[in-house]
């Protein structure tokens, strides 16, 4: 691979452990947007900013903008075991899979000002990567020489995430639910994407499912 692979799909899909296993295989790295999202969103709440007022998304890339100046910018860490986000000498990223940001993060999404500085911190890395999201493979990066877009049921998906939040297994399907449609607008599959039902099969097969593909 010397270019760009993408893989897309909706929330606890398994995106981001089928794309750091596919990127770990191929040996390059893969760039977490959804990451960059719930940084962003973080950035906001800590910073007493709404989502629901129209300079909501100038408001958030002005902040955005700001640290960079100062020399504190939000800055993607894209390592192949799992992405990372920090803020100078701040590893952040364990604040950003909370419920209160899945909570959140889909409000400060539908901004395009937010969605344009994802879209261009991600535009600035040179490829080969893997890019892993909603839209990476329909609207980042549609010349990608590879795109994968997962989906699996809401059940299935729910009975994986209930192991890394602290609800019961009702509430987060509910949540997940309630994420899918607000979510729905940026996560139309890419008509080219190869589509793959993780509910189908385990981690490593999937992982083979996708690597199948690309040496074929
Ligand atoms: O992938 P993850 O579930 O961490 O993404 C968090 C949120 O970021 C999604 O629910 C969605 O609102 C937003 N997102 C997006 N476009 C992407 C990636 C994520 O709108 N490409």
């Amino acid at each position: 691979i010397n270019g760009i692979v993408t893989i897309d799909g909706v929330a606890a899909s398994g995106k981001s452990s089928v794309a750091s296993g596919v990127a770990r295989a191929l040996e390059i790295p893969y760039l977490s947007s959804g990451l960059l999202y719930r940084a962003a969103t973080w950035a906001a709440l800590e910073n007493g900013l709404t989502f629901d007022t129209p300079e909501a998304g100038r408001s958030l890339t002005a902040l955005l903008g700001s640290w960079k100046e100062g020399g504190q910018p939000l800055t993607l860490r894209p390592l192949a075991g799992g992405n990372q986000i920090w803020q100078g000498d701040h590893d952040l990223t364990e604040l950003l899979h909370t419920a209160q940001i899945d909570a959140q993060v889909s409000a400060a999404a539908v901004l395009p000002e937010l969605r344009g500085w994802v879209n261009a911190e991600l535009q600035a890395v040179t490829p080969p990567f893997l890019a892993e999201g909603r839209d990476m493979g329909s609207t980042v990066f549609p010349q990608a020489e590879y795109k994968f877009y997962l989906y699996a049921t809401p059940r299935v998906r729910a009975e994986r995430r209930v192991l890394e939040r602290q609800q019961d297994l009702e509430s987060v399907e509910a949540a997940l639910k309630l994420r899918d449609e607000r979510d729905a607008r940026q996560s139309a599959p890419a008509p080219d994407a190869v589509r793959i039902d993780t509910g189908g099969g385990t981690l490593p097969e999937i992982i083979a499912q996708v690597m199948g593909h690309l040496s074929s």
